[in-house]
């Protein structure tokens, strides 16, 4: 039976296990492997979300690469996006010629992926991929594009594996997703 966690009192079940994730990990450094050979390509993380997936597919892939880092704002402390995207840290290496992979936690709307196509593509990479371990299809802006996908999810919140509720349980080794949310006081009442 799957585990359930409570986080604040919001009841969550586990979606995707350690076990499965391993897998995917290794599924899609495969994959880049394969379509990369003979390149030496520069990974870039998402930041904070990606910085599990990220150190765990870098370690599964065996090409040659560099890795580098964009921090972007995302949900804050609540559980839907703000729509807003704004740059906190910028890239160190130099994308001009180069074959970039961006690394995501999940894509939801795909505000964040398209945010960061519109902020490398100028710098004439000589190729640009986007690997994501979640994609929440029925979430994402018709037309956003990502190369690789670990596990198509529903449009649940989900915790773990990097991504968290309000800055907590990124440490989680599965992924969990939303299942009761605990009844709040109502204002006044
Ligand atoms: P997008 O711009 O709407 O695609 O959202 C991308 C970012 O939102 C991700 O990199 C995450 O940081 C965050 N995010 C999206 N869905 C979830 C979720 O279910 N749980 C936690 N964070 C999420």
């Amino acid at each position: 039976m799957a585990a359930h966690i409570t986080v604040n009192g919001d009841r969550f079940v586990e979606m995707i296990s350690e076990r499965r994730i391993k897998t995917a990990v290794k599924r899609l450094a495969r994959k880049i492997d394969r379509d990369h050979r003979g390149t030496v390509p520069v990974f870039i993380g998402i930041l904070n979300g990606a910085f599990i997936f990220f150190a765990d597919l870098i370690r599964e892939v065996t090409i040659d690469c560099e890795v580098d880092f964009l921090k972007l704002s995302s949900y804050g402390d609540a559980k839907i996006s703000s729509g807003n995207v704004r740059l906190l840290k910028d890239l160190n290496c130099q994308v001009e010629g180069r074959d970039i992979i961006i690394v995501e936690d999940i894509v939801d709307t795909g505000l964040s992926v398209e945010y960061i196509r519109h902020l490398i593509a100028p710098q004439n990479p000589r190729s640009l991929k986007v690997v994501t371990l979640l994609f929440k299809a029925d979430s994402v802006k018709p037309g956003t594009h990502v190369d690789y996908i670990g596990f198509s999810i529903p449009s649940d919140f989900v915790i773990g594996y990097g991504l968290d509720y309000a800055q907590r349980d990124r440490n989680l080794k599965a992924v969990y997703r939303l299942h009761a949310k605990a009844p709040r006081e109502k204002a006044g009442a």
